[in-house]
């Protein structure tokens, strides 16, 4: 299987890039698969802390799998040109000595950036998640309501199209891009009935597919400082319930939708 390096971005912060992230990571690791982790948001640097505090557990509990981390900063150059020069230098350094991965996951900003572009462009897949609400998907592209025709792609969208064109010059590889509704309402309410329906109606003119979203769950952020996350329950000690289950199964509807199964099981 050739690695595959798996992008989250939107340049629309909170909408749970870091946290759906470590999710990954974490379901990888268990499926057996090896897996590096990026962050190019390492000023923030919620992803850094989130594996950081894992790390801090990992010393009471050895059998915690760990992924192998980098925090890229930007390059502080003064000029626009070398800084993006070094930017991609970083970045294409730093992926080819991550070959002997089976998943590179690299966490970006909620604001556009010369590293996040260029970390773009060598993804083999985006996954953009977006809040249960029409400003996020304004985020994305701009309609308006009375006519679904009249229709424009926003800047995160242009910028994906933009880093699709990248490597395709590059490599002549195509970009998986997939969004999907983070922290849903446990109801089915009128308004993510309505934001389904336009997401399926103009997937395939703005060139994403939609996957399975993920519930507003407090198991998606009360193991933060632990570094933990749900599929660690045993470790963390916490009570399975049925929203935890729910939460699996989330997670294993992204993991389908990635084509990804047990590394044992292939
Ligand atoms: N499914 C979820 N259920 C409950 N809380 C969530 C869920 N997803 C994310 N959160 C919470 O939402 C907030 C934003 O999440 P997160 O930091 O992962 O977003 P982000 O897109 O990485 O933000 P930024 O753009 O600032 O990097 C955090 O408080 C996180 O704990
Ligand atoms: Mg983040």
């Amino acid at each position: 299987m050739p690695r595959k390096i798996i992008v989250f971005g939107n340049q629309k912060g909170g909408t749970g890039k870091s946290t759906l992230a470590m999710h990954l990571v974490v379901s990888l690791l268990f499926k057996n698969y090896r897996v590096a982790t990026v962050d190019v948001d390492a000023r923030q640097g919620t992803f850094s802390r989130y594996i950081e505090n894992r790390e801090g557990s990992k010393k009471n509990a050895p059998e915690i799998l760990m992924p192998d981390h980098t925090a890229l900063f930007e390059s502080g150059l003064d000029s626009a040109s070398a800084s993006e020069k070094e930017n991609f230098e970083r970045i294409s350094e730093l992926l080819g000595s991550l070959t002997d991965y089976d998943f590179v996951v690299i966490d970006t900003p909620g604001n556009d950036n010369s590293l996040s572009r260029i970390a773009h462009s060598f993804s083999d897949v985006i996954i953009t998640p977006m809040n249960e609400s029409f400003i996020d998907l304004d985020l994305l592209v701009r309609i308006r309501e009375l006519d679904a025709n009249d229709l424009k792609p926003s800047i995160y969208a242009e910028m994906v199209w933009n880093q699709k064109k990248e490597r395709a010059i590059r490599d002549k590889m195509s970009i998986d891009w997939i969004v999907l509704i983070n922290r849903m309402s446990s109801m089915m309410s009128k308004n993510r009935q309505a934001l389904e329906k336009v997401l399926g109606a103009l997937s395939k003119r703005i060139g994403f597919r939609s996957a399975t979203g993920f519930k507003e769950r407090v198991i998606f952020r009360e193991l933060f400082l632990s570094g933990l996350t749900l599929l660690d329950k045993n470790i963390a000690g916490a009570q399975t319930s049925l929203s935890h289950i729910a939460a699996r199964h989330e997670l294993n509807d992204l993991l389908k939708s990635l084509n990804i199964s047990g590394k044992d099981d292939d």
